[in-house]
């Protein structure tokens, strides 16, 4: 059991009851929060006491709370995820915080990520992104070839992998003064490209999944790598350049 002292928090927590409305910094003050609490535990608390009082409780989104879903996605003290590297928002713990402090809660900011309430933001724009090209295609007329007899080199498999690791979290995206999402598209076209199985539909991919980006209103990438030190999952810079080039050599190849 903890025998940590409750921390005061001053929090400045973004209310906005819908996507036409113009939203507002409301300020709370919570007593006795655990500093082995995690940032959604604390703000759990919050919502017990607003509803205690009669009073809406703060929209947030989370589901798996372990770091994989991606949902979590807040906006604390100008940072995606908050002032820890290398983890969401449901792995970040009170302790990173002081007593006394004050916080702020925003949602993402970004053209493409409308705000659907308080700290909740519609990311289906990767979604689409991800159904203009995050597929491959299988022969499964009967002579289908195993996955696992198919040979790939280590070094590709590590780095297929790597890019798979990511959790379509958005904050590359808001962490981006472009809000481009080009680490997002690049990891998803990079776990195909890397890896036999992607080959059928390369070209296409990575034309028609940044045909979308742009669509959906994320900007260009001007390369300031804030994106990678914010990625939960230490997606790389690498990936961007691996999808340039793609792209590139779809292009001549038309
Ligand atoms: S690249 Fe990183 S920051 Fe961007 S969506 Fe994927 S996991 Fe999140
Ligand atoms: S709630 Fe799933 S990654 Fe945070």
């Amino acid at each position: 059991m903890s025998t940590a002292k409750g921390m005061k928090l001053t929090l400045k927590v973004w209310r906005q009851k819908n996507a036409e409305s113009k939203g507002n910094l409301e300020t709370y003050e919570l007593e006795d929060v655990s500093p082995d609490s995690s940032f959604l535990e604390m703000l759990d608390i919050l919502n017990d006491g607003l509803i205690q009082k009669g009073e809406t409780p703060v929209e947030f989104d989370h589901d798996c709370r372990e770091g994989i879903c991606g949902s979590c996605s807040l906006y604390i003290n100008g940072e995606p995820h908050g002032p820890g590297r290398r983890i969401t928002t449901c792995q970040l713990h009170m302790r990173s915080f002081n007593d006394g402090d004050t916080i702020y809660v925003e949602p993402w900011r970004a053209k493409a990520f409308p705000v659907i309430k308080d700290l909740v933001v519609d990311r289906s724009a990767f979604d689409r992104i991800q159904h203009a090209g995050g597929y491959i295609s299988v022969n499964t007329s009967g002579n289908t070839q195993d996955a696992n007899a198919i040979p790939v080199e280590k070094e590709n498999a590590d780095q297929a992998f790597d890019a798979a690791t990511c959790i379509g979290c958005g904050a590359c995206v808001a962490a981006c003064k472009n809000a481009s999402a080009s680490l997002f598209v690049s990891a998803k076209i990079s776990q195909y490209a890397l890896l036999p199985q992607g080959q059928v539909e390369a070209k296409d991919r990575v034309q028609n999944m940044v045909k979308q980006a742009q669509e959906e209103g994320f900007g260009p990438c001007s390369n300031t790598g804030a994106c990678e030190i914010e990625c939960p999952k230490g997606i790389s810079l690498e990936n961007i350049a691996r999808m340039n080039r793609e792209y590139l050599a779809a292009s001549l190849a038309k």
